[in-house]
């Protein structure tokens, strides 16, 4: 038997990425994202969703870009860091030791603990409603060399989530 269900959140399945920005002074931010995915193959293209009370969101309007970086289990400590604690209240990266590299392709720092992370330059925006979602061209994808199949792709099953 069908019955209704909420409408809110009724795509369970939601990938759950840390996106870092950063402002136009060079500081960075980093929060979890769970509204987003892939949206084009051709050009290679992802969306992340970010609520406009969120520190990071000035960040990501200021410099365009961002990097989502895909979390291993055991990156307990970086989830609930970048997911419960905002900007607005301090450098949750600094008093959390999270190090940051340069992007090779944009102006974003890269979390190099993390088994894939994606640089992407925002080509497009639109308020859905409690997001705004972010298009992003993919520009250059890092990934831990055994995540990869023998084409170069993430493979999903080499990858233990958070
Ligand atoms: C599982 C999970 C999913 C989340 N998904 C989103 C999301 O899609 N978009 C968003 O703006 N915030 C999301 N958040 C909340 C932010 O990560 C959180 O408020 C963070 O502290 C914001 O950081 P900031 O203020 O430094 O930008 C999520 C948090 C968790 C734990």
């Amino acid at each position: 038997m069908k019955v209704e269900a909420q409408k809110k959140n009724a795509l369970v399945v939601m990938p759950r990425m840390v996106v870092s920005v950063r402002d136009n002074d060079g500081n960075d931010n980093a929060l979890v994202v769970a509204y987003g995915g892939n949206c084009s193959y051709d050009p290679p293209m992802i969306m992340v969703g970010i609520v406009p009370s969120r520190h990071s969101y000035p960040m990501i309007k200021e410099n365009p870009c961002f990097v989502a970086h895909l979390l291993d289990a055991s990156q307990k400590e970086l989830y609930e860091c970048c997911g419960t604690k905002s900007g607005k209240d301090g450098d949750k990266l600094k008093e959390y030791g999270i190090q940051l590299v340069h992007g090779k392709k944009v102006n974003g720092g890269v979390i190099e603990q993390c088994p894939v992370a994606i640089e992407c330059t925002v080509v497009d925006s639109i308020l859905t409603g409690s997001h705004e979602m972010f298009v992003g061209k993919i520009e250059y994808v890092h990934a831990e060399q055994d995540v990869l199949s023998e084409d170069g792709r993430i493979d999903l099953t080499k990858l233990n989530l958070i």
